[in-house]
């Protein structure tokens, strides 16, 4: 099966943090193949410039510029959906910050910064489309963004893993209160992804992590895409509080001593 194969005509999203990297492409991939798209980013002018490259694709993107870290906001954006498309079928929460600093410098006003994006604006967007999802009685798909560093520790992350960690717990959490009603609450851990953000940060970024990567590859977007299409497609109904790790094998496997002896036999 390729994502081509998936079909999502009639169905209604919200994807948060979709001006660019990995939400814009999660949203790229849903409109092509037929879905209704509240693309929401915290910049308008990304917002603009990423509805019109959707333009040519069969299902609609309706841009909504707004901090997906701000409660009303949150509201406004699932009555939105609703409003426009009549539904809602699909949410992804996608908005996140990533936030490097030793951990004895960690001021409580980045603390709260983080907190208020990755952890209670995901974990309100998801409360509010649960509602929505719950009240039209035909399921639904959650997906939450998390992150590798919520299973491993990289240094200078210790905040932002624990956003991502919460996360993954989230996802399985839900699903005493939300299976009942057919809707699943899955998460994706990206491993180190090029996206227009990380390679600004450091322009050799894909290749100084395609060196560490056992695929050999920096993970791409379209590679969380295609992901994400599955977890929020009528095909993983059966898929519920997990979290999807998508690193090319990155933290699957264990560092040994590079002078490593061992017997052949
Ligand atoms: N890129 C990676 O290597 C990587 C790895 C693991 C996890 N992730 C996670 O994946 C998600 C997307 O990552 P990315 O690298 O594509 O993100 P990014 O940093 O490129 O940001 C994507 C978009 O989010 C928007 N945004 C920022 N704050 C917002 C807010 N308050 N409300 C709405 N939009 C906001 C930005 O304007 C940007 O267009 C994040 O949750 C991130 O933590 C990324």
């Amino acid at each position: 099966m390729t994502t081509s194969d998936l079909s999502f005509h009639d169905q209604t999203a919200i994807v948060t943090g979709a001006g660019s990297g990995i939400g814009f492409e999660i949203v790229r991939q849903l409109v092509k193949a037929g879905a209704n798209v509240v693309l929401n980013d915290i910049d308008p002018a990304k917002v603009e410039a990423a509805v019109s490259k959707l333009e040519s694709f069969e299902g609609k993107a309706v841009g909504l510029p707004g901090d997906a870290s701000d409660l009303a906001f949150i509201e406004e954006m699932v009555s939105l959906a609703v409003a426009q498309f009549a539904q809602l079928n699909i949410c992804i929460a996608n908005a996140g910050i990533t936030t490097y600093s030793a951990f004895l410098n960690y001021t409580p006003e980045r603390f709260n910064r983080l907190i208020s994006l990755n952890l209670a604006g995901s974990f309100f967007l998801t409360q509010a489309a649960a509602k929505v999802m719950i009240d039209q009685g035909k399921g639904g798909r959650i997906l939450l963004m998390s992150s590798v560093t919520g299973i491993q520790a990289p240094a200078y992350l210790v905040p932002y893993g624990m956003t991502k960690a919460a996360l993954q717990m989230l996802a399985r959490g839900l699903i005493s209160e939300l299976a009942q009603y057919g809707i699943t609450v899955n998460a994706i851990a990206p491993g180190a992804v090029a996206t227009e953000r990380t390679l600004t940060e450091d322009p050799n970024y894909d290749r100084l992590w395609a060196g560490v990567i056992p695929s050999g590859k920096v993970v791409l977007p379209e590679d969380i895409a295609r992901a994400a299409l599955f977890l929020v497609s009528p095909h993983s109904g059966q898929i519920n509080g997990q979290t999807l790790v998508v690193d090319g094998g990155w933290t699957a496997v264990s560092v040994s001593p590079s002078n490593l002896q061992f017997p052949e036999e």
